[in-house]
């Protein structure tokens, strides 16, 4: 049993996990054949998928670095993901070994590897839980135990969104966070686009998540820009995650002003 009380059996090998396909994309080794068919068809679907991942995992640990350097000691981070060294505790502890992180993923795999790669040192904790269920992520003992809502709070809702439907109303769900958290508390999000692609490339890349365990919603500026009501964005704004305070001048390369995704910071007013 796992430290969520599930089995390996439970884990499902016979469809293609966003979790594990992810992994996949950032050249790890944590992901089934499932997983590497689907990828594989998404990186001919669209080949610039790798660097999209790399370049969104990049401004996750930049962000981090930020948000930890402006005083926040405290993260919930949903949509956890397989662990990928460095993970969020390792990048917020680089300015405070006493940051808290609480890692919140619906997927049983990242539960598995939780405890030995995300929970293993200092205060750090795991819930098995959806982000469809804000009331359980924000009520279970984990996040009690972790999280002081009196203080400010870094939310991390990154590249997690574009897998919850428009049914799902992703921006009430983001609303129900983001109200039992304190002014000063940041939001770091980033979210696929359909920006930057055309819709023909787009929906055949949609149809590969549809054999997966979570839907593709693929979302325009406007619609990523209204997450972060009620929050004051830091600079330079929501931009594609190469052009979010990158730590060296970006290189002129088309591919990486033609990533689809967004991502940005947000304060809480
Ligand atoms: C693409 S990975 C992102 C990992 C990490 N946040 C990053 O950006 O490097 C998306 C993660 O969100 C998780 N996820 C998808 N839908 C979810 C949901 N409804 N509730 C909780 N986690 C979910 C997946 O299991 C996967 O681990």
């Amino acid at each position: 049993m796992g430290e969520e009380g599930f089995t390996a059996e439970q884990i499902d090998t016979s469809r293609p996990h966003p979790a594990r396909m992810y992994d996949y994309y950032l050249g790890g080794q944590d992901n089934y054949e499932v997983d590497r068919a689907a990828a594989e068809r998404v990186i001919t679907l669209l080949p610039d998928i790798r660097t999209a991942a790399r370049e969104n995992r990049s401004f996750l640990h930049r962000a981090t670095r930020i948000v930890a350097a402006r005083g926040i000691r405290q993260f919930i981070d949903i949509g956890t993901g397989i662990p990928t060294s460095p993970n969020t505790h390792e990048v917020a502890r680089t300015v405070d070994p006493a940051v808290r992180v609480a890692y919140v993923d619906n997927d049983p795999i990242v539960s598995a590897y939780a405890g030995a790669k995300l929970t293993s040192a200092g205060d750090a904790g795991f819930v098995l839980a959806d982000l469809r269920d804000p009331g359980a992520v924000l009520e279970h003992p984990v996040i009690s135990g972790l999280i002081d809502f009196d203080e400010p709070v870094a939310l991390l809702l990154v590249a997690i969104l574009h897998f919850i439907d428009d049914a799902a109303d992703p921006r009430a769900l983001v609303a129900a966070l983001t109200d039992a958290l304190p002014p000063g508390s940041c939001l770091v999000l980033s979210h696929a686009t359909s920006d930057f692609h055309d819709a023909e490339q787009l929906a055949s890349v949609r149809k590969v998540y549809d054999n997966a365990t979570a839907n593709l919603t693929l979302r325009p500026y406007a619609q990523v820009r209204s997450y972060f009501d009620g929050f004051d964005l830091l600079e330079p704004g929501i931009v594609q995650p190469p052009f979010w305070r990158p730590a060296s001048p970006v290189p002129d390369d088309p591919e990486l002003h033609g990533l689809g995704f967004y991502c940005g910071v947000g304060v809480k007013r």
